[in-house]
């Protein structure tokens, strides 16, 4: 086990994988173990992949609200550029072709080369899944534009409920929908789906032979350990724990949201409607004083602060409207849902309360509502405060 490994990986491990990446499509799809490469997470896959496909200067297409992680993953070391494809709430942040051409367009206007689109299906951090029309629809656009498609799927398996997931290897076997493979890249890691972040598995799944040899020689500088592949490959080997995990994971997840769902709903709460990952997009958009980023800003800090917990703000996710957080609920024991919970319910009803007498005192008064959060400004002038430049900040509870 001590063993160098070299950058192909171990049989055992690549065929476990492959057959693994089939059990997490429903085995509607077979992957071929010669073009498993692995990576340092899904994270040295992404950078990997834009390496092989783009020169610095070039740029990729990314949906919105995406994976804050892409910025560091695929622009830091190699130059590469993210445009933002502005998907919005009123369709529920579906992407459309409208939105596809409206940034390819700007990017061509500013002079960028677009390599490719970048889509995460299922999506982080919307927990929704792209449905068929909209699959198909991507495939056309990339082999009109002749760009690459670049699909994570690493929640693949967080799908808890219906519809089921679709991946992009299932569109392209459909013999109706015409594609360029060589276009075709998917990125995966079991660091979502087994729940396995520290073990550092990632894949690349690349339909392009010169992206897999490219690839491979590249994946010596995020090479998955010998121990890893060893554990890895025996553990998915294994039918009756892989389909018992799978199966039991979906139902706690499905659990888990409703649990969040209800529990936010009663103080008139909403999330977008989802069916995937370990996480719900929730709409705060009513406790902003005013529809802007500074006071989503704001309002987060106060949740940090004052509630204890920490969601992460829709603008971390490049998120073109403001009032949006993503609550990750999957890594927390009942205990602490329910401490959540109860916290974020009393924190809505009393900022609610307040915001009505405001307003009342407002309407009264005839004077333009100035409304601000209790507290909000001792933490916003305090030097003592902690808050860290980056929202990927993990609040202690107390
Ligand atoms: C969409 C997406 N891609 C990639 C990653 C990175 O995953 P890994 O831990 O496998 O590097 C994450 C992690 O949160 C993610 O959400």
């Amino acid at each position: 086990m001590a063993n160098f490994q070299d950058y192909h990986g171990l049989p055992q491990f690549r065929q476990a994988v492959a057959k693994f990446m089939g059990r997490t499509r429903g085995n509607r799809v077979c992957f071929d173990p010669a073009r498993i490469v692995m990576s340092g997470g899904a994270t040295g896959a992404h950078e990997v992949t834009a390496f092989c496909l783009a020169d610095p200067g070039d740029a990729f297409l990314v949906p919105t609200p995406y994976y804050a992680g892409f910025d560091r993953d695929l622009k830091w070391r190699t130059g590469v550029e993210l445009v933002p494809v502005i998907c919005k709430s009123s369709n529920n942040f579906k992407l459309t072709r409208k939105a596809l051409e409206a940034a390819f367009e700007k990017g061509k206007e500013q002079n960028i080369k677009i390599k490719g689109l970048l889509v995460t299906n299922p999506s982080n951090p919307l927990g929704t899944i792209m449905d068929k029309e909209t699959l198909t629809t991507l495939v056309s656009f990339i082999n009109e534009k002749h760009i690459h498609l670049i699909s994570d799927e690493i929640y693949a398996s967080t799908v808890f409920c219906h519809p089921s997931f679709i991946s992009i290897a299932e569109i392209i076997e459909d013999a109706n929908i015409e594609c360029n493979r060589n276009l075709i890249h998917i990125v995966y890691s079991l660091s979502k789906d087994m729940g396995f972040p520290g073990f550092r598995v990632g894949i690349i799944y690349s339909y392009n032979d010169e992206v897999v040899n490219c690839a491979r020689k590249m994946s010596s500088f995020g090479l998955v350990s010998s121990q890893t592949q060893y554990l890895i490959a025996s553990m998915l080997s294994d039918d009756e724990f892989v389909d018992k995990f799978v199966v039991e994971s979906a139902k706690r997840l499905a659990k888990r949201y409703g649990i969040f769902c209800r529990g936010l709903a009663q103080v008139g709460i909403k999330c977008l409607q989802s069916n995937a990952g370990l996480f719900l997009w929730m709409d705060l958009r009513c406790l902003l004083r005013k529809q802007t980023f500074d006071e989503e800003m704001k309002l987060w800090k106060v949740i940090i602060h004052q509630v204890k917990i920490n969601i992460s703000p829709g603008v971390s996710f490049h998120c073109s409207e403001p009032g949006w957080f993503r609550v990750c609920y999957a890594n927390m024991d009942d205990r602490d849902v329910e401490v959540s919970l109860t916290r974020i319910r009393a924190f809505v009803r009393r900022n609610k309360a307040e915001m009505v007498a405001a307003k009342n005192r407002c309407s009264r008064r005839n004077l333009r509502l100035s409304f601000s959060f209790r507290s909000l400004d001792d933490f916003l002038i305090s030097p003592h405060s902690s808050i860290t430049h980056s929202p990927i900040v993990k609040a202690t509870t107390c």
